[in-house]
């Protein structure tokens, strides 16, 4: 039984003392849930949550219980040199978080990231030890010609390529956020998200053997709500959520991790 993962990927919001604040209520509500620490501690569940990197570290302190997995964004894959602007998986591991989004829709397009430069940060992050969240999704004008699995298919087979298949079951977590669900309000409907979630755990068994694609945490993200959560989550190859807007309030947020159970 694959753990369920709920992740929320705040984007450019919440700075160092807003996320301190929502981090301080967020843990003290979880701790609280008998249902949602119960989870966690039988490694039925992770909750997570990817703040700006520079509000990381407030994050990483207010997480007291360190029941909340922390990560960062974006990284690029060098670990330090002339890259004004650039953060490294080692500054990311120092902070104490773990885990790293990599080849998010936006910084594919508006950020102009290649599929080659996304198998370069999934590598160096994996080298560092952290979990990268590998990014796929089409563009609405790739499902209207019916180039959605193609370009998954690429997307994921480019984005791993060259790594041990080992490691990708166990250390890469891979979600599927549809470029016209996110942000839009559009979600995609739980049968379609599944068959694409479906696509990409048959690409991992082709790429990487059975074992590692029956083992591999595959996400869900665009427009999840607590409405739509239970919905998505009774799929049979999604294994959680990556929310953006929602994840922002904190009590969209528990709703959300409450439904997913
Ligand atoms: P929304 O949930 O705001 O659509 O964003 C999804 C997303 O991009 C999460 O990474």
């Amino acid at each position: 039984m694959r753990r369920k993962f709920i992740a929320g990927n705040w984007k450019m919001f919440n700075g160092p003392k807003a996320s301190y604040d929502f981090m301080t209520k967020f843990v003290s509500l979880i701790s609280s849930s008998k249902v949602i620490t119960e989870s966690i501690s039988s490694s039925k569940l992770e909750v997570a949550i990817f703040a700006p990197a520079i509000s990381l570290e407030s994050c990483v302190r207010a997480n007291v219980s360190s029941s909340v997995i922390l990560g960062a964004e974006n990284m690029y894959w060098e670990k330090q040199g002339a890259f004004t602007g650039e953060i490294s998986a080692p500054m990311i591991k120092e902070t104490g978080c773990t885990h790293v989004i990599i080849g998010h829709s936006e910084r594919r397009h508006i950020f102009h990231e290649t599929d080659s430069e996304v198998n370069k940060k999934v590598t160096a992050a994996l080298a560092e030890g952290l979990t990268p969240v590998m990014c796929v999704g089409e563009l609405l004008q790739d499902r209207e010609n019916s180039k959605t699995f193609d370009v998954i298919a690429t997307q994921v087979s480019e984005g791993i390529k060259g790594i041990d298949p080992l490691s990708v079951a166990d250390n890469i977590i891979i979600a599927y956020e549809p470029v016209w669900a996110i942000g839009t309000g559009k979600t995609a409907s739980s049968e379609d998200a599944e068959e694409v979630c479906a696509s990409i755990r048959k690409l991992v068994a082709q790429l990487c053997g059975c074992a590692c694609a029956e083992k591999i945490i595959i996400l869900y993200g665009g427009s999840v709500k607590p409405e739509n959560t239970a919905s998505i989550m009774s799929q049979a190859n999604i294994d959680g959520v990556l929310v953006g807007g929602a994840s922002l309030k904190v009590d969209s947020f528990m709703s959300i991790i409450e439904s997913s159970l």
